[in-house]
């Protein structure tokens, strides 16, 4: 077995590129879905069924399906639905963000139910209303709370982008099927890839502990 140092050297380019692609991905999803997932956990734990039953069958499609399905059919039925023709890079954003808000509105739920309950009757006894509450007093705690987990989902949200490939958004894993078709090596573009994702979920992660301490 020789091993071709001078493909992935080739290839380079277009992975980096790629590897953009995964960070933007990524970074776009985790926002859209913080957004997003705030409103489902809020729905979620809402006093008023109406809301609280459409939150709870989102969450619950979304993390009881694959994310490789829900991939498939933002793909292949919704994107082209509401743009009149597939796109993979917007059905890669709205996929990963829906998924995720499914993860973070869990995330957020678990952080606001762990501050203590006298802290909200208190602030009602103040004369506070449940929005002020939940703005000032709740969620400024509770943000803190949940940096490691939301950290966790930036992490998790890079690895499972490397799905995309399948519907050819040209992310890493994309580019690295393109050099495995264009020289039949395996362990030249894969083991590549392994790399380039374990120094961005490594530095990630340095980073997140980093905050941690910080906060
Ligand atoms: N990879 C798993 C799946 O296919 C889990 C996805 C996790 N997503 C997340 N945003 N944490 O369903």
């Amino acid at each position: 077995m020789d091993f071709r140092f001078d493909i992935i050297i080739e290839y380079l380019p277009l992975l980096l590129k790629g590897t953009l692609w995964t960070i933007g991905i990524s970074i776009l999803a985790i926002l859209f879905g913080s957004v997003l997932g705030l409103g489902v956990s809020l729905g979620k734990m809402s006093h008023r069924g109406y809301l609280r039953w459409p939150a709870s069958i989102y969450v619950n499609f979304f993390r009881g399906t694959p994310l490789l399905v829900q991939i498939l059919l933002v793909h292949f039925g919704v994107v082209p639905l509401i743009l009149g023709s597939t796109n993979a890079i917007v059905a890669a954003i709205v996929a990963l963000s829906l998924n995720s808000a499914a993860y973070m509105a869990e995330i957020y739920r678990a952080g606001i139910q762990s501050i203590d309950q006298g802290q909200t009757e208190a602030a009602y006894s103040l004369g506070m209303t449940p929005g002020q509450t939940m703005r000032t007093i709740i969620l400024p705690q509770a943000i803190k709370r949940m940096i490691p987990p939301f950290g966790n989902e930036f992490i998790v949200l890079i690895k499972d982008s490397s799905l995309f490939a399948v519907i050819a958004a040209p992310e890493l894993m994309y580019w690295s099927n393109a050099m495995r078709s264009q020289y039949f090596k395996v362990w030249e573009p894969y083991l590549t890839a392994a790399l380039i994702y374990f120094i961005l979920t490594y530095s990630l992660n340095k980073l997140l502990g980093y905050l941690e301490r910080r906060v």
